[in-house]
């Protein structure tokens, strides 16, 4: 059953950035993509290279290591339909974001990073530097 644990306030993390939630060793990527959030697995299907570094261009989110491709809509993979990276539900609600997890785990952890004044302190959150689309028309 999902549950929706909160990560941040709407507007913590600027369009155009991510971070990196870690929730009982498991790393989850989140994006602010065009004022719109999207969380997926931060491990690359490929070599695990984090996610959310990685950069996003036309909506298609590029793997900071070796280039692969997941939609930041689905997860899917482009060139691949058979490859998809798990995707999580982000609700947003009266001004605070809500990342929907699976109930059987607690939640342990503190609250390191950019942040860490305004994140719950049962979680871990990173905001990397992500690297800015190569393509000069894509605005995040
Ligand atoms: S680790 Fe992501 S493409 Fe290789």
């Amino acid at each position: 059953m999902l549950k929706y644990i909160r990560i941040f306030d709407d507007g913590d993390l600027k369009p155009g950035k991510s971070a990196i939630i870690e929730r009982e060793g498991e790393e989850i990527a989140v994006f602010n993509y065009k004022g719109k959030y999207y969380a997926m697995c931060n491990k690359c299907p490929h070599k695990g290279a984090p996610l959310g570094e990685g950069r996003i261009e036309e909506g298609v989110l590029i793997c900071p290591n070796h280039e692969w491709r997941f939609d930041i809509h689905t997860g899917q993979c482009p060139q691949n339909p058979e490859l998809k990276v798990t995707m999580y539900p982000v609700r947003v609600h009266k001004g605070v974001v809500r990342l929907g997890v699976e109930d059987k785990k607690s939640v342990k952890g503190g609250a390191v990073g950019k942040e860490e004044k305004k994140v719950p302190s049962h979680l871990k959150v990173t905001i990397p530097t992500i690297v800015k689309p190569i393509n000069p028309d894509e605005t995040l």
